[in-house]
Protein backbone atom coordinates (compact mmCIF):
# COMPACT_ATOMS: atom_id res chain seq x y z
CA UNK A 1 0.00 0.00 0.00
CA UNK A 2 1.08 3.24 -0.84
CA UNK A 3 -0.41 7.08 -0.62
CA UNK A 4 0.49 9.75 -2.43
CA UNK A 5 -0.55 13.42 -2.15
CA UNK A 6 -0.44 15.69 -5.33
CA UNK A 7 -0.73 19.16 -3.49
CA UNK A 8 0.08 22.65 -4.81
CA UNK A 9 -1.01 25.63 -3.31
CA UNK A 10 -1.81 27.12 -6.96
CA UNK A 11 -4.39 26.59 -8.92
CA UNK A 12 -4.97 25.25 -12.48
CA UNK A 13 -0.92 23.48 -12.08
CA UNK A 14 -2.14 20.05 -12.84
CA UNK A 15 -2.83 18.46 -10.01
CA UNK A 16 -6.59 16.78 -10.55
CA UNK A 17 -5.33 15.72 -14.07
CA UNK A 18 -2.11 13.85 -12.11
CA UNK A 19 -4.09 12.14 -9.94
CA UNK A 20 -6.47 11.19 -12.47
CA UNK A 21 -4.03 9.75 -14.97
CA UNK A 22 -2.09 7.99 -12.67
CA UNK A 23 -5.34 6.04 -11.23
CA UNK A 24 -6.18 5.48 -14.21
CA UNK A 25 -3.13 4.00 -15.51
CA UNK A 26 -2.05 2.05 -12.18
CA UNK A 27 -5.58 0.30 -12.33
CA UNK A 28 -4.71 -0.13 -15.95
CA UNK A 29 -1.85 -2.55 -15.00
CA UNK A 30 -3.70 -4.51 -12.16
CA UNK A 31 -3.61 -2.38 -9.50
CA UNK A 32 -6.22 -1.63 -6.73
CA UNK A 33 -6.88 2.75 -6.47
CA UNK A 34 -8.52 4.74 -4.63
CA UNK A 35 -8.99 8.25 -5.44
CA UNK A 36 -10.14 10.68 -2.71
CA UNK A 37 -11.21 14.15 -4.01
CA UNK A 38 -10.17 16.95 -1.11
CA UNK A 39 -11.03 19.69 -3.90
CA UNK A 40 -14.60 21.37 -2.85
CA UNK A 41 -14.87 21.55 -6.73
CA UNK A 42 -15.25 17.61 -7.20
CA UNK A 43 -13.79 16.93 -10.44
CA UNK A 44 -12.69 13.84 -9.78
CA UNK A 45 -16.06 12.69 -8.24
CA UNK A 46 -17.79 14.31 -11.64
CA UNK A 47 -15.63 12.14 -13.63
CA UNK A 48 -16.52 9.19 -11.54
CA UNK A 49 -20.77 9.52 -12.33
CA UNK A 50 -18.80 9.47 -15.85
CA UNK A 51 -19.81 6.50 -18.23
CA UNK A 52 -15.99 5.13 -17.08
CA UNK A 53 -15.67 1.16 -16.43
CA UNK A 54 -12.13 1.91 -14.96
CA UNK A 55 -12.49 0.12 -11.95
CA UNK A 56 -10.94 2.98 -9.48
CA UNK A 57 -12.89 4.08 -5.89
CA UNK A 58 -13.62 7.87 -5.94
CA UNK A 59 -14.26 9.36 -2.51
CA UNK A 60 -15.01 12.48 -1.42
CA UNK A 61 -13.53 14.00 1.68
CA UNK A 62 -13.76 17.63 3.21
CA UNK A 63 -12.23 16.81 6.92
CA UNK A 64 -9.13 18.09 7.88
CA UNK A 65 -9.52 16.76 11.07
CA UNK A 66 -9.58 13.08 9.89
CA UNK A 67 -7.84 12.86 6.61
CA UNK A 68 -4.89 11.25 7.55
CA UNK A 69 -6.54 8.48 9.32
CA UNK A 70 -8.42 8.13 6.31
CA UNK A 71 -5.68 7.87 3.71
CA UNK A 72 -4.20 5.87 5.82
CA UNK A 73 -7.13 3.52 6.99
CA UNK A 74 -7.92 3.11 2.97
CA UNK A 75 -4.72 2.56 2.56
CA UNK A 76 -5.10 -0.94 4.07
CA UNK A 77 -7.17 -1.97 2.04
CA UNK A 78 -6.00 -0.76 -1.77
CA UNK A 79 -2.23 -0.98 -3.09
CA UNK A 80 -2.03 3.01 -4.25
CA UNK A 81 -4.07 5.49 -2.56
CA UNK A 82 -3.96 8.74 -4.41
CA UNK A 83 -5.53 12.43 -3.22
CA UNK A 84 -5.98 15.22 -4.90
CA UNK A 85 -5.73 18.56 -3.14
CA UNK A 86 -7.37 21.54 -3.53
CA UNK A 87 -4.90 24.41 -4.86
CA UNK A 88 -4.40 26.56 -1.45
CA UNK A 89 -1.93 25.97 1.22
CA UNK A 90 -4.27 24.18 4.50
CA UNK A 91 -4.73 21.95 7.30
CA UNK A 92 -6.29 19.77 4.76
CA UNK A 93 -3.42 19.84 2.63
CA UNK A 94 -0.98 19.68 5.35
CA UNK A 95 -2.47 16.48 7.09
CA UNK A 96 -2.28 14.62 3.82
CA UNK A 97 1.29 15.35 3.01
CA UNK A 98 1.85 13.70 7.11
CA UNK A 99 0.09 11.11 5.93
CA UNK A 100 1.48 10.46 2.46
CA UNK A 101 4.78 8.49 1.42
CA UNK A 102 5.36 10.36 -1.41
CA UNK A 103 4.07 13.90 -2.24
CA UNK A 104 3.92 14.94 -5.87
CA UNK A 105 4.04 18.80 -6.84
CA UNK A 106 2.81 19.23 -9.71
CA UNK A 107 4.17 22.89 -11.76
CA UNK A 108 4.17 24.30 -15.23
CA UNK A 109 7.60 25.63 -16.40
CA UNK A 110 6.49 29.42 -15.23
CA UNK A 111 7.78 31.57 -12.38
CA UNK A 112 4.56 31.70 -10.75
CA UNK A 113 4.10 27.99 -10.43
CA UNK A 114 7.65 27.90 -9.24
CA UNK A 115 6.71 30.37 -6.35
CA UNK A 116 4.25 28.27 -5.16
CA UNK A 117 5.95 24.92 -5.95
CA UNK A 118 8.28 26.51 -3.09
CA UNK A 119 5.53 26.90 -0.54
CA UNK A 120 3.96 23.35 -0.90
CA UNK A 121 8.14 22.28 -0.42
CA UNK A 122 8.34 24.38 2.50
CA UNK A 123 5.29 22.99 3.73
CA UNK A 124 6.95 19.60 3.30
CA UNK A 125 9.61 20.07 4.95
CA UNK A 126 7.85 21.61 7.91
CA UNK A 127 5.77 18.40 8.10
CA UNK A 128 8.97 16.44 7.79
CA UNK A 129 11.05 18.46 10.47
CA UNK A 130 7.97 17.21 13.09
CA UNK A 131 8.02 13.78 11.74
CA UNK A 132 10.69 12.50 9.70
CA UNK A 133 11.46 12.36 6.07
CA UNK A 134 8.77 12.85 3.53
CA UNK A 135 9.59 11.63 0.39
CA UNK A 136 8.65 14.66 -2.78
CA UNK A 137 8.49 15.23 -6.48
CA UNK A 138 8.13 18.41 -8.51
CA UNK A 139 6.65 17.25 -11.31
CA UNK A 140 6.58 19.36 -14.53
CA UNK A 141 3.18 19.61 -16.45
CA UNK A 142 1.93 20.23 -19.76
CA UNK A 143 5.48 20.62 -21.16
CA UNK A 144 5.87 20.63 -24.64
CA UNK A 145 7.90 17.02 -25.40
CA UNK A 146 11.29 17.91 -27.35
CA UNK A 147 10.89 21.76 -26.49
CA UNK A 148 11.64 23.52 -23.12
CA UNK A 149 10.74 27.05 -23.30
CA UNK A 150 13.86 29.64 -21.87
CA UNK A 151 11.85 30.22 -18.44
CA UNK A 152 10.89 26.33 -17.88
CA UNK A 153 15.15 25.27 -18.45
CA UNK A 154 15.90 27.87 -16.30
CA UNK A 155 13.56 26.97 -13.40
CA UNK A 156 14.67 23.61 -13.95
CA UNK A 157 18.54 24.53 -13.23
CA UNK A 158 17.69 26.74 -10.36
CA UNK A 159 15.21 24.09 -8.49
CA UNK A 160 18.04 21.04 -9.25
CA UNK A 161 21.13 23.37 -7.90
CA UNK A 162 18.56 23.81 -4.96
CA UNK A 163 18.49 20.11 -4.50
CA UNK A 164 14.95 19.92 -5.54
CA UNK A 165 13.86 16.56 -6.92
CA UNK A 166 12.05 16.57 -9.98
CA UNK A 167 10.92 14.02 -12.07
CA UNK A 168 12.09 12.46 -14.56
CA UNK A 169 9.05 11.89 -16.85
CA UNK A 170 7.06 15.51 -17.09
CA UNK A 171 3.21 15.43 -17.70
CA UNK A 172 3.19 16.66 -21.49
CA UNK A 173 0.75 18.90 -22.72
CA UNK A 174 -1.85 16.32 -24.45
CA UNK A 175 -5.74 16.74 -25.70
CA UNK A 176 -6.14 13.16 -24.31
CA UNK A 177 -5.59 14.21 -20.79
CA UNK A 178 -8.17 16.85 -21.03
CA UNK A 179 -10.56 14.48 -23.01
CA UNK A 180 -10.78 12.40 -20.01
CA UNK A 181 -12.70 14.85 -18.47
CA UNK A 182 -14.92 15.57 -21.51
CA UNK A 183 -15.55 12.31 -21.87
CA UNK A 184 -15.23 11.13 -18.23
CA UNK A 185 -13.24 8.05 -19.33
CA UNK A 186 -9.73 6.70 -19.06
CA UNK A 187 -7.81 6.78 -21.84
CA UNK A 188 -7.94 3.32 -22.60
CA UNK A 189 -11.53 4.05 -22.91
CA UNK A 190 -11.17 7.06 -25.12
CA UNK A 191 -12.27 7.05 -28.91
CA UNK A 192 -9.10 7.30 -30.85
CA UNK A 193 -11.12 8.46 -33.77
CA UNK A 194 -12.38 12.06 -31.40
CA UNK A 195 -8.97 12.14 -29.37
CA UNK A 196 -5.85 13.04 -30.94
CA UNK A 197 -2.46 11.42 -29.66
CA UNK A 198 -3.84 8.66 -27.37
CA UNK A 199 -0.65 6.36 -28.06
CA UNK A 200 1.79 9.03 -26.76
CA UNK A 201 -0.47 9.97 -23.59
CA UNK A 202 -0.70 6.52 -22.84
CA UNK A 203 3.14 6.36 -23.29
CA UNK A 204 3.56 9.03 -20.90
CA UNK A 205 0.56 7.94 -18.81
CA UNK A 206 2.67 4.86 -18.09
CA UNK A 207 6.11 6.11 -18.08
CA UNK A 208 4.59 8.52 -15.02
CA UNK A 209 3.25 5.50 -13.08
CA UNK A 210 6.39 2.95 -13.71
CA UNK A 211 8.55 6.30 -12.20
CA UNK A 212 6.37 6.49 -9.41
CA UNK A 213 6.07 3.29 -8.24
CA UNK A 214 9.77 3.04 -8.40
CA UNK A 215 10.57 5.96 -6.25
CA UNK A 216 7.76 4.19 -3.59
CA UNK A 217 9.86 1.29 -3.78
CA UNK A 218 13.08 2.63 -3.44
CA UNK A 219 12.03 4.97 -0.40
CA UNK A 220 10.76 1.63 1.55
CA UNK A 221 13.76 -0.08 0.74
CA UNK A 222 15.40 -0.12 4.40
CA UNK A 223 18.82 3.00 4.42
CA UNK A 224 22.32 1.21 4.19
CA UNK A 225 24.52 2.18 7.44
N1 LIG B 1 -0.93 17.56 -19.27
C1 LIG B 1 -1.97 18.30 -19.65
N2 LIG B 1 -2.32 18.38 -20.96
C2 LIG B 1 -3.35 19.14 -21.34
N3 LIG B 1 -4.13 19.86 -20.51
C3 LIG B 1 -3.83 19.81 -19.19
C4 LIG B 1 -2.75 19.04 -18.69
N4 LIG B 1 -2.71 19.21 -17.34
C5 LIG B 1 -3.70 20.02 -17.03
N5 LIG B 1 -4.39 20.41 -18.13
C6 LIG B 1 -5.53 21.34 -18.17
O1 LIG B 1 -5.20 22.47 -17.36
C7 LIG B 1 -6.31 22.86 -16.57
C8 LIG B 1 -5.94 22.76 -15.08
O2 LIG B 1 -5.64 21.41 -14.79
P1 LIG B 1 -6.13 20.71 -13.44
O3 LIG B 1 -7.58 20.94 -13.21
O4 LIG B 1 -5.62 19.32 -13.48
O5 LIG B 1 -5.29 21.58 -12.41
P2 LIG B 1 -5.47 21.64 -10.80
O6 LIG B 1 -4.10 21.93 -10.28
O7 LIG B 1 -6.15 20.42 -10.31
O8 LIG B 1 -6.42 22.90 -10.62
P3 LIG B 1 -7.15 23.35 -9.24
O9 LIG B 1 -6.09 23.99 -8.40
O10 LIG B 1 -8.17 24.33 -9.74
O11 LIG B 1 -7.74 22.13 -8.62
C9 LIG B 1 -7.46 21.97 -16.96
O12 LIG B 1 -8.20 22.62 -17.96
C10 LIG B 1 -6.76 20.72 -17.55
O13 LIG B 1 -7.56 20.07 -18.51
MG1 LIG C 1 -7.82 20.20 -9.11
Amino acid sequence: MAVIAVINPKGGTGKSTTALVLATTLARHGASVTLFDCDPNRNLVAWKDGPSQCPITVTEHGDSTNIGRTLRGEGGRSQFVIADLEGTASLMVASAVLAADLTIIPMQGSAMDATQAHRAIALIEDQAAASGPKPYRVLFTRTKPGFATRDERAIRETMASAGIPIMATDLAERAAYRSMFTYRQSLDELDPQAVNGLDKARENADALASEIVEILRTAREPAHV
